[in-house]
Parts: C-alpha cells; structure tokens; sequence
C-alpha cells in the first residue's frame, strides 16, 4: 500500500504514527508519506501526484475543498460538507470521502453505547466545519434531536437547515446553553476553544449539566481539556478528542485496504505518544 497525507504544513501530524500502526496491526506492507504543497503549486503538485500510483491518501488543512475538482466521484457525506479529508484510488479514478463525522460518531458510540440512543437530548457546540461533519453523521446515524449552539446563533440555525426533517431540533447562543444544561444527556465541544496555548479557555461553563451527562471536546491538544476538567468535577463520563482523531483514521484505513482495525487495541500506545508530543 502506498498512502500518505496532503496537507500544509503536515510536519507535526499524527497521521503517519497511527497509520502505521494500524498497517501493523492488519498486516498490511506499506508507507505513509507526507506530502507537504504551498498553496500556490497546489494544483500541478496534485496532477504530478496522480502519477505516483497511490492507493489513498488523506487531506488535511487548507485542501479539504480545493482537492474536490481534483477528484472523479464523492461520497454522500464529502459530497453534502463540500469537504474531503481521505481519497481512494479506484479504477475510476480518485474517490473523495470524509470520515471525521463519521469517526466521531462511531467513536462515542463504540464507547458509550446505550448512551446515544435515539431518543437523547443531544447539545452540540459551535457550528464550523468540524461541527457540520459531526451533525451530519449525527443525523446520519438515527439520532431524533441535536440542538446546537454557537456564539453567531444565525450559524447555528444555517446548520439545523442540513436537515429538514429535525423539526424538533433548535438553535441557542451560549448563554442560553449554559442556561438549558440541565437537559441534555451528551454535550459535544466542536470548536477550537481551549486548544493549546490557550488550554486554560472552555466555551462553557458546565455548572448546570446533569448529573451522569457525557461530555465530549473534539479538542485533543491537550488530552484534558478545560472544558473536560470542568465536566469531570461535575461527575460526567468523558469523551476524548484523541479518540475522534484516531477513530477517523482507522475508518480512511478500512476505505483503502478493506481491514476491519480495532481502534482500542491502540489507544492506550495512542495516549502515551500523545503525552509525549
Ligand atoms: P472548523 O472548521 O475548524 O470547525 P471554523 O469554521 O473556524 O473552524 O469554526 C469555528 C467555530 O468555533 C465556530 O462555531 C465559532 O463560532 P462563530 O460561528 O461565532 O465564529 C467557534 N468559535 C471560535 N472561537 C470562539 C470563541 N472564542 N468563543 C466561542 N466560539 C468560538
């Protein structure tokens, strides 16, 4: 197998440790490269690499859109974010996928499974691209309700719009989140806040949450947030940003070479080379 990651820059990206685990795991011979491109040679990088004979590769920041007229065919979910971050080679061509909301959701599934039935009460936070991908797997996955919340509440009622049939779902600012905690049974953090250096913000505070809520921040620089601080002094079980990270991959990983990874046998590995970073 010969994969890699497009992005700029990708020098302090994960993605190659965990990939070659994962080729390790299943055993699978190959390489995962970094193929780092400036804006402005982006377009003829991408042609040159086409050549290379690729089986897959991932699209990090700021290519997740600019890959799209590169590529044969998307997925329903690429095609509904209008983003990309894993591309398979087939014989038709390039294939563009996206597997972060999809990675989220299977993630807090696998690991509080009666946790998000279809019936819970569901808060979402933010309402930026990484919000879009989680709300759309979300949906995707028979969840009734997600209300979400954002500091532009006008965003947060363009994102309900993906989904018409969620007539029930609403849109709040922050406060009003703050306010309404008490109702919900799993709080999803999307947004950038309290990612390092700034590990000492949280977009909310969770003093209202209900007792034995799930709580989740995508952020996973630092593992421990101070939004998952917060939620762990109000007795919440945690849902960790690294897991996301590393469920997303394992799923672009089963898109190219058609294994079945188990993303637990690496977390504890995960974590350590986290901590290390
Ligand atoms: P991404 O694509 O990585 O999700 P983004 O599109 O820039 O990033 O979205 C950022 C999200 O974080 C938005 O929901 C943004 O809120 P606004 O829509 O009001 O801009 C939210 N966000 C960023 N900084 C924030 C802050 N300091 N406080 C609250 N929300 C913030």
């Amino acid at each position: 197998m010969k994969l890699g990651l497009v992005g700029y820059p990708v020098g302090h990206s994960l993605s190659p440790w965990i990939h070659e685990r994962l080729m390790e795991q299943q055993n699978v011979s190959g390489t995962y490269e970094l193929f780092e491109t400036s804006p402005e040679s982006f377009d003829s990088y991408i042609e040159t690499l086409k050549k290379e004979g690729l089986d897959g590769f991932n699209v990090t920041v700021p290519y997740k859109e600019t890959i799209i007229p590169h590529l044969t065919d998307l997925d329903d979910s690429a095609r509904v974010l209008g983003a990309v971050n894993t591309v398979k080679q087939t014989e038709r061509g390039w294939i563009g996928y996206n597997t972060d909301g999809i990675g989220f959701v299977d993630s807090i599934k696998n690991r509080f499974p009666e946790r998000l039935h279809n019936e819970a009460q569901i808060l979402m936070l933010g309402s930026g691209g990484a919000a879009r991908g989680i709300y759309h797997a979300l949906i995707q996955s028979g969840v009734a309700r997600v209300d979400v919340a954002n500091r532009t509440p006008a965003k947060a009622e363009a994102l309900l719009e993906m989904n018409d049939t969620m007539v029930k779902s609403k849109a709040l600012d922050l406060q009003e989140a703050e306010e309404d905690l008490a109702r919900y049974d799993v709080v999803i953090q999307t947004t950038s806040v309290g990612m390092s250096p700034n590990h000492n913000q949280a977009i909310i505070s969770l003093k209202r949450l209900k007792p034995g809520a799930v709580v989740s921040d995508i952020v996973y620089r630092p593992m421990e947030t101070a939004f998952l601080i917060d939620a762990k002094a109000q007795g919440a079980s945690l849902h960790y940003g690294h897991e996301m990270l590393l469920q997303q991959a394992v799923y672009a990983f089963k898109i190219w070479t058609g294994t079945n990874p188990d993303a637990f046998k690496l977390l504890d590995e995960f974590e350590s080379k986290l901590k290390g970073v």
